[in-house]
């Protein structure tokens, strides 16, 4: 089973300027401070993956920044590929399974101004990255989008993220072409290699009534489901090797359309999140009739509790090992996230990570949950099944 840990590159890599968050980040608030020079992990990229292995872990997820890639359409840019094939070398060489994601919320600028993921081009421009990447890097596990749903919602619905829209039709629109585009990536991916291990990293939450006996509450968290957790993978049925989940805290249903956080009096995260491990139970009986593997791709806690964040990571890891006892087929589990880092509209403050951010002399200081996954890595989990498992 995979045990790691997950990044994405405009999050941790440092001085992306052609990206749609470059441009939107400057947006949001006077003096919010944006990803800068992040943990600058695109400087020390292969160092850095050293130390993951050092530390114990045998799988590491990280996504490729499209706007390096490819920084005015058509025309790769060949060091930044090179950099990326190294990663994946390099990670392959120290014993990490590299699992590599092609689409983490960011864009190039100039696709953006093309009209970003409802571009009439977005498929096209998207399968000529895949086909870029896929055939230069000799990983075999893929995720092609990150959190697709999630994206539609923020940047289409919400208009909190690029491209700050907010139009019930368009998040429709848009989660029907990143289905498309996903779609299309599968069988690039496979066109390259056939033992290529090809998915999405989907965020699921299971969805409350806010107001438990309230019937428009109860009729919201059905809708939101089917809007949020389900439709996508109707419309991309029969394109997975594996279902990547994306797993963090419970959501509520408030009326038929607004979504709530909490009710009063729970405990939150920093994210003012409420987290129980009984949620990721109800998600993973969803999958299991799917037949395929399980992929943990991201599932962690912002807090700078280091025994609730161990709290947490025993936890949902038990559950799922314990799905795994009832035969669900369980491929991996990688944490989020290696660094506390840029969290996109939250800025600097959630502390999500196996460290803090990098400081001069000083890349990593693990907190005690590294050192646990870390453990759980090397025993396969078994010390928290007990001795009869
Ligand atoms: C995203 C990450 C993010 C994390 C914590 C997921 O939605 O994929 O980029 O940092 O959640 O909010």
């Amino acid at each position: 089973m995979l045990w790691g840990v997950g990044t994405s590159s405009y999050q941790v890599e440092g001085n992306i300027d052609h990206a749609d968050w470059s441009r939107f980040e400057r947006t949001i608030t006077p003096g919010f401070q944006g990803a800068g020079k992040a943990c600058e992990h695109y400087l020390h990229a292969l160092d850095d993956i050293r130390q993951v292995a050092a530390l114990g872990l045998n799988a590491y997820r990280f996504s490729v920044e499209w706007s390096r890639i490819e920084p005015a359409p058509g025309a790769t840019d060949q060091a930044a590929l090179a950099h990326y094939r190294q990663m994946v070398d390099t990670a392959r060489n120290c014993g990490l399974e590299p699992v590599v994601t092609l689409h983490h919320f960011t864009l190039p600028k100039w696709l953006e101004a093309e009209g970003g993921v409802l571009s009439p081009n977005f498929t096209t421009h998207f399968a000529r990255l895949c086909k870029v990447v896929g055939s230069a890097l000799d990983a075999t596990w893929w995720v092609t989008i990150n959190e697709p749903m999630v994206l539609a919602v923020m940047g289409y619905l919400l208009g909190e993220w690029p491209p700050g829209r907010r139009s019930l039709t368009e998040v429709n629109r848009v989660g029907r072409a990143l289905a498309r585009a996903h779609r299309q990536a599968f069988q690039i991916l496979h066109q390259i290699d056939p033992a290529r291990r090809v998915g999405v990293a989907k965020h699921l939450t299971r969805i409350w009534p806010h107001r438990p006996h309230h019937l428009m509450d109860q009729l919201g968290s059905r809708l939101q489901d089917a809007v949020f957790n389900q439709y996508f993978y109707q419309w991309t049925a029969g394109t997975h090797d594996f279902l990547g989940v994306n797993f963090y805290a419970r959501s509520y249903a408030r009326g038929l359309t607004q979504v709530r956080r909490s009710r009063p009096g729970e405990r939150l995260s920093q994210m003012g999140w409420v987290t129980d491990s009984a949620d990721l139970a109800a998600v993973l009986s969803w999958l299991k009739p799917m037949g395929l593997p399980v992929l943990i791709t991201e599932n962690g806690i912002a807090t700078l509790d280091e025994d609730l964040r161990c709290d947490y990571l025993r936890s949902h890891v038990r559950v799922l090992l314990e799905a795994r006892q009832q035969g669900l087929d369980v491929a991996g589990y990688l944490y989020w996230t290696l660094w506390d880092n840029f969290e996109w509209r939250e800025g600097w403050g959630p502390a999500f990570g196996l460290c803090p951010p990098p400081s001069a002399g000083q890349r990593f200081s693990w907190r005690p949950a590294a050192r646990l996954l870390a453990q759980l890595c090397a025993n396969d989990g078994a010390e928290l099944l007990g001795p009869h498992a």
